[in-house]
């Protein structure tokens, strides 16, 4: 067991507990404010993100500052208690700035500017917004670096999206001058040009894909999104090194789960600590609670993985959200369990969006921890103030961590890369595959990170790469090794097809070498249509296929644990298993339900030491995870089923919820959450 991570927040050495806070909405109503810091100390709230979106209150007009309510704010969350997450407001441009540099307004993919208007609307390269936005940072950090308020910097809010401007579509030249060593042939090449005329004669002529322009080369896609993060990333550090040359304290920057925007394992380097804002939809009319909740666990999985430490769930709503199809009430005691998953799973925070409703504009009816009728009496304020008072006694679990022994790879180049590819069919869910797989883990109580291609295998005993159609250099070698060393690997259809540039591999799939690990070949693919289903037999039991069946030859000695039972490729092999030096590979060729996916990983568990982190039976829809660090443990049980579920614990443990003592057979209620520590 490793020693706990310090505290994220040195001075605030608890879970942080509130959200974005926008008092510069309610300047002319002072006695709001006076009100909150009352209902902040009733809710046990210690930390609050703001000005997030505050830059016209700050600079209502070029030069000009207004910084006294924010002054005010610093001061009054301080007297209350609270820390100040400190945000950098360049997610939202005042109008006086649109209007005199039109360049920091975004262009489509249509090249069509956008007007002034809505929030994270500009452009990563305009010369002339990164430096208004480092003049601005610069100045924040300088007023606020002693003050004993400032605990982090919440920088910007979600980046996401692309521009297309002539400046950007000059800088992505730029980039793919240095990745190419201005040698056009070399792009041409990787790019594979000479299909339909593509070749370019000069770096100038490149341009980003567009609606009426390029879609046919996929290596130019490809290499933009990378661009796309590259120039997120560069723009980001252009706002971190300003608040750096008056203070030290923690970044961070709000990323947004499975958005493939961007890729956060690049863009994470550069901040201290990763935090991210999560809104499932609870209570949906087409999945259980459970399987949602595995889903979220997966994201929370890889926000902590990213940096191998704890992470900040950075906004959640209390209640409900007003962004979705149907927005739906969470449901009594949901609140609770949902956010103390996040620590569950190594947040060392719940925060929401947002403190207050707002009065008007497009998110008043969003879901916030006080109403719009003002008080602490409502059903929702009731639960975050029960939240607060559970958090404030989870000060043992902050900096602890979880230790994982399985990793699955979920990779954004390789989604990229099968999005962008043609082929398959209209359901290539790769991210839906990828949580299949780990829904099985995480019913088994697996702690498991999600790690990217480039990661570290060599710290893992079983490492699942579902569709790992893309493998970038040495990857097929870093898992070779991985498996030579005793390692347990699982591929499934549709791995090893391309290079990192989109070039398929000669030679047989999966290739790179990875023919050699799996030990076999697969030579085509087959797609079913949505209905179709095909079958497999294994252990004396029947599954249903769907979607996806690759054709494969076993090579020598490679074992075959289930063949097709139908179509004209029936006794083709369907699971393979392949002894590799010290470890085992296995192959599952077609895509199954979860059914088959529980059934094999059992097996394939047995023969690891991946073990679940209690010795006791997890019920269904019941997930149990572990935190540790220094010497302690904390065992997280929390029932994501509309029933109440008996366990039998090894061993008398206090549930610090409640302060009771566990022990034996115990019922956990319907969204009941324990959090047991060893007696
Ligand atoms: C995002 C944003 C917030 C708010 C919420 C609403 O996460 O960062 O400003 O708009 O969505 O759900
Ligand atoms: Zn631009």
């Amino acid at each position: 067991m490793r020693d706990k991570f310090e505290a994220i927040v040195k001075d605030n050495p608890h879970i942080l507990y509130g959200g974005d806070y926008n008092p510069d909405q309610w300047q002319d109503m002072p006695e709001i404010i006076d009100e909150d810091m009352r209902l902040m100390r009733l809710a046990e709230a210690n930390a609050m993100s703001v000005g997030i979106f505050g830059w016209k209150a700050i600079e209502p007009e070029e030069h000009v500052y207004t910084l006294e309510w924010l002054d005010d704010i610093m001061d009054k969350l301080h007297a209350n208690g609270v820390s100040v997450i400190l945000a950098t407001p360049s997610a939202a441009r005042p109008d006086w700035m649109d209007k005199k540099y039109p360049e920091v307004l975004r262009v489509q993919a249509n090249r069509v500017r956008n007007l002034h208007g809505e929030r994270h609307n500009h452009c990563y390269t305009s010369p002339y917004y990164r430096k208004k936005v480092a003049e601005m940072n610069q100045m924040l950090a300088k007023r606020y670096a002693d003050h004993p308020a400032l605990a982090m910097w919440h920088i910007s809010n979600e980046y996401g999206g692309d521009c297309h401007c002539p400046l950007c579509q000059e800088a992505f030249r730029n980039w793919l001058r240095v990745k190419y060593d201005d040698n056009i042939t070399k792009l041409n090449k990787q790019w594979w040009t000479g299909f339909w005329s593509r070749g370019y004669s000069s770096f100038d002529d490149i341009e980003s894909a567009a609606p009426h322009g390029e879609n046919a080369v996929h290596g130019l896609k490809l290499d933009w999104q990378r661009f796309v993060t590259y120039q997120t990333t560069d723009f980001m550090e252009n706002e971190i090194a300003a608040v750096r040359k008056h203070t030290d304290n923690p970044v961070t920057t709000n990323l947004m789960g499975l958005f493939p925007g961007f890729d956060p394992w690049k863009l994470s380097e550069s901040i201290d600590v990763v935090s991210w804002d999560n809104y499932p939809r609870w209570h949906n009319d087409y999945q259980n609670t459970w399987e949602l909740a595995s889903d979220i666990a997966f994201v929370h999985d890889i926000n902590r993985s990213l940096k191998a430490k704890p992470f900040l769930m950075l906004e959640s709503t209390p209640s409900l959200v007003n962004w979705q199809q149907v927005n739906k009430l969470k449901r009594p005691n949901m609140n609770i369990l949902s956010s103390i998953q996040a620590i569950a799973h190594g947040s060392d925070s719940v925060q929401y969006f947002q403190w207050r409703k707002g009065r008007g504009a497009c998110e008043k009816f969003h879901g916030a921890c006080v109403d719009h009728v003002g008080n602490e009496n409502t059903r929702v304020f009731r639960e975050v103030a029960q939240l607060g008072n559970i958090l404030n006694k989870l000060d043992g679990v902050v900096g602890t961590s979880v230790e994982a022994k399985a990793a699955i790879i979920y990779d954004w180049d390789n989604r990229w890369a099968i999005d962008i590819m043609n082929g398959l069919s209209d359901r290539r869910n790769y991210p839906e595959t990828c949580m299949e797989h780990y829904r099985t883990l995480w019913k088994k109580g697996i702690a498991t990170d999600i790690i990217n291609m480039e990661h570290d295998f060599s710290e893992y005993k079983l490492i699942i790469a579902p569709m790992l159609y893309m493998l970038k250099p040495n990857v097929a070698k870093r898992l070779k090794d991985f498996v030579a060393n005793g390692g347990t690997l699982v591929t499934t259809y549709f791995t090893g097809y391309v290079n990192e540039n989109d070039l398929c591999f000669l030679g047989g799939f999966p290739g790179d070498g990875m023919m050699e690990v799996t030990g076999i070949w697969a030579e085509e693919i087959d797609t079913l249509w949505h209905e179709q289903t095909n079958h497999l037999t294994f252990n004396g039991k029947s599954y249903e296929i769907k979607d996806y069946c690759e054709l494969v030859h076993t090579k020598e000695g490679c074992e075959t644990l289930a063949s097709y039972d139908e179509d004209f490729y029936e006794g083709m092999p369907v699971i393979t298993k392949n002894s590799y030096k010290e470890g085992v590979a296995y192959h599952i060729a077609a895509r199954t339900g979860c059914d088959l996916l529980e059934d094999l990983y059992t097996q394939i568990l047995d023969s690891t030491d991946v073990k679940p982190v209690v010795t006791w039976d997890i019920p269904e829809g019941v997930s149990v995870t572990k935190r540790m660090g220094s010497g302690q443990e904390y065992v997280f049980v929390m029932n994501f089923t509309e029933s109440k579920q008996n366990i039998t614990v090894d061993e008398e443990y206090k549930n610090l919820v409640n302060d009771s003592v566990v022990t034996g057979e115990v019922a956990v209620d319907k969204y009941e959450v324990m959090i047991l520590l060893r007696k």
